[in-house]
Formats: structure tokens, sequence, C-alpha cells
């Protein structure tokens, strides 16, 4: 029988389950299921899934969080991603279907859903939503709040010679919103996803930030500066295809490039997602009920990016465990920032884990 570290001396060493109920549940009948004394923040891709495939070591790594240990013990999880681009809900729905595990909004963080901590700031400032498909973040964006967000689409359907290398399709303009954006004055871009069309929205987003789309002369200079917001730092990231692929951060560097080539000077910009300790925070607050009291200490975040993963984690007082599924590549040297262990695969990483709390 497994005897936690810390309750053999208490007992010697024969332990009963019931022992172990008393220790975890404190007193009272004892016949309460025990309480996990760890949690889980997985990361999703390279992780979980490779693009729409799940790892093989992902549903072995759940059936052990959902009792098939040891112990018998259900082990509380959520999932922290820098991805996005859907409402919550409709993720949850396909990861649940994908990983064959319910997966509830409630244990589920993606890149913009902090958003909803700086929602009241914006509620009813015109804004710009950024990536995605359609009008699919527009939607997003409403349902946490904001009530005046408009697409890069729906600007260039205002005013196609804004861009004249891109014709709306069909679909496209099926999504667009009709508004005379000479009368709007944005007062924040929000890029919530990786952008589709980079060349489209970087002139866009330009165009906004310098009152070229929005203001006026006799407004330019009064006008307050527009907020830019980034939610995924990732410069990559780990899909279905053998190398990684450029993620929302080297749109951001783009951007940059293009807007100091431009005006001079970069943008200032407040940039949200793993590793900042804002994601961080929000998970911690977000997920207090679902990780049952149990201490930071005893939070294993599991990834596969040392730039985002690992260090958001060891910042955040988390264990970390780096796995070789995703974007770290072991023959490229030790990672940028070190893991409290690494591990082959998710399966792996939580045997470990548990190890570490149980044995
Ligand atoms: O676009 C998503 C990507 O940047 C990384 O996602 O799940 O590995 O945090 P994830
Ligand atoms: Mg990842």
């Amino acid at each position: 029988m497994l005897i936690p570290r810390h309750i053999g001396p208490k007992y010697g060493n024969r332990v009963t389950v019931k022992q172990i109920a008393r220790y975890l549940n404190g007193p009272g009948n004892g016949t309460a299921k025990p309480r996990s004394r760890l949690a889980f923040a997985f990361d999703i891709d390279g992780v979980l899934l490779r693009g729409k495939n799940p790892l093989p070591a992902a549903k072995e790594a759940l059936s052990i969080l959902d009792g098939n240990n040891k112990l018998g013990l259900k082990i509380p999880f959520i999932l922290l991603t820098n991805g996005g681009g859907v409402s919550e809900e409709e993720r949850c729905r396909k990861l649940s279907s994908q990983l064959g595990v319910q997966i509830h909004p409630d244990q589920f963080i993606q890149s913009h859903t902090v958003l909803k901590s700086i929602v009241h700031n914006y509620v009813d400032v015109p804004v710009l939503v950024l990536g995605g498909q359609g009008d699919t973040l527009r939607r997003v964006a409403e349902g946490y709040g904001f009530r005046k967000a408009y697409t890069t689409l729906d600007v260039l359907n205002w005013n196609p010679s804004i861009w004249p290398f891109h014709n709306l399709t069909q679909e496209e303009r099926a999504s667009v919103r009709p508004a005379d954006f000479s009368k709007i004055q944005f007062g924040a871009i929000f890029v919530f996803h990786d952008p589709r069309n980079w060349a489209l929205d970087t002139q866009i987003m330009c165009d906004v930030i310098q009152g070229i789309i929005g203001g006026s002369h006799e407004t330019n200079h009064t006008r307050k500066p527009v907020d830019l917001v980034f939610c995924n730092p990732d410069l990559i990231w780990q899909s279905d295809f053998e190398a990684p692929r450029m993620g929302q951060g080297a749109f951001r560097v783009a951007f940059q490039a293009v807007f100091q080539s431009l005006t001079g000077s970069t943008y200032p910009y407040i940039q949200f997602g793993k590793p900042t300790e804002a994601t961080y925070n929000f998970a911690e607050i977000m997920l207090k009920h679902r990780l049952q009291g149990v201490p930071k200490s005893s939070l294993y975040m599991v990834g596969d990016n040392p730039e985002s993963d690992i260090a958001g984690a060891n910042t955040a007082g988390w264990k970390s465990i780096l796995v070789h599924t995703g974007v770290y590549d072991l023959h490229r040297g030790p990672p940028s920032h070190q893991p409290t262990h690494q591990a082959e695969d998710v399966a792996e990483a939580v045997r470990w884990a548990l190890e570490q709390e149980f044995c």
C-alpha cells in the first residue's frame, strides 16, 4: 500500500485506507473518499494534443487522475492553454470528445479567458477584436461583456480600399457587421487569437493606432491612446507538423517591426497568456474551488514549452514538469527555464508527481 510520505511516521508502516482517509479528511467517520493532496495543470498543445489528435499518453494520464491509481483517488486537474479562438464552452465540448473525458469550463482557461477580469473597463468602448475565423471572436468577446466589438473584416467591408489585396469571401461577408468607422473611435485593440490575415490586420492596427481610421485631424492630438492587448506571447507552438509553428508572439514581433518602420518606435502593449503573472494569478483564483485547497507546492504544471509553461509555473511557485512531446527539443540543449522535473510524456509526468506526493 502506498504510504503518503507524511503519514508513515504517524501510523508506523501498517496503515489502512480508512486511516489515510481520516488523515486526508480529518476526524469524522473516515468513510468519506480521501481527498487529493496534489493537483495538475495541463498545457494542451504538445502535451495532450498534437493538432487535432490526442497524444497516446493523454488518455492514460487522465485515466490515472480519474481514480485509476493505487489509492483509487480522484485527482483534480485543470487545463491551461495559450490556445483560443472559440468560446470556453465550445472548446470544452471539443476537448471532451477528443480526450474521452468530460472537461468542464470551470477547469479550463485559454489565452483570452483572462479578459473576463478586465472587460468592465471596456463594456461600452468600441474595441477591435483580432484572430480566429470570421466573427467567432466577436461573439466570444460579446459573451465576455464587450458590447461594441468589431473585427478587421468589418472595417474592410466598410471601405475595401483600406486593404486592396483581400476581397471578402462570401463567408466573411456573411460575418461582417456594417458600421461607419469614420465615426467610431476605438479605445482598444485585443488580439484574442492568432490572426488569419497578418497583412490585413497589421494594416488596420497601424491605421487605428495612428488615428487614420476612427480619428480625425481635430481629435487626433487630444485622443486617448489606443490600448493594445495581446493574449498569447508564444513565438512558436507544437501542432501536428513535425517542426514547431509560428504563434501569436511571431505576429506581435512582425506587427511591431512594421509599426516601428512606419513611426520610428514600437507601440506599448499589455501581454497576457502563459508565462505572465496575470494569467497564473487568474488561473489560481478561477480554479480555487477545483483545487480543493491543494497548496501551490503540490500543484504540478505539465507543459512542453519552457518559455511559457515552465517559466510561468516556476514564478507562480507551482511545480513544473517539462515533457518531450512538443516544442522543447532535447537535442537543442538544456531548457531556457529549469523545470522541477522532465518526463518523456504526460503519463510519465503524472506517475512521477504521484510518487513525489505518496511515496
Ligand atoms: O496557439 C496555441 C499555442 O500558442 C500553444 O498552446 O496549449 O501549448 O499553451 P498551448
Ligand atoms: Mg504547449
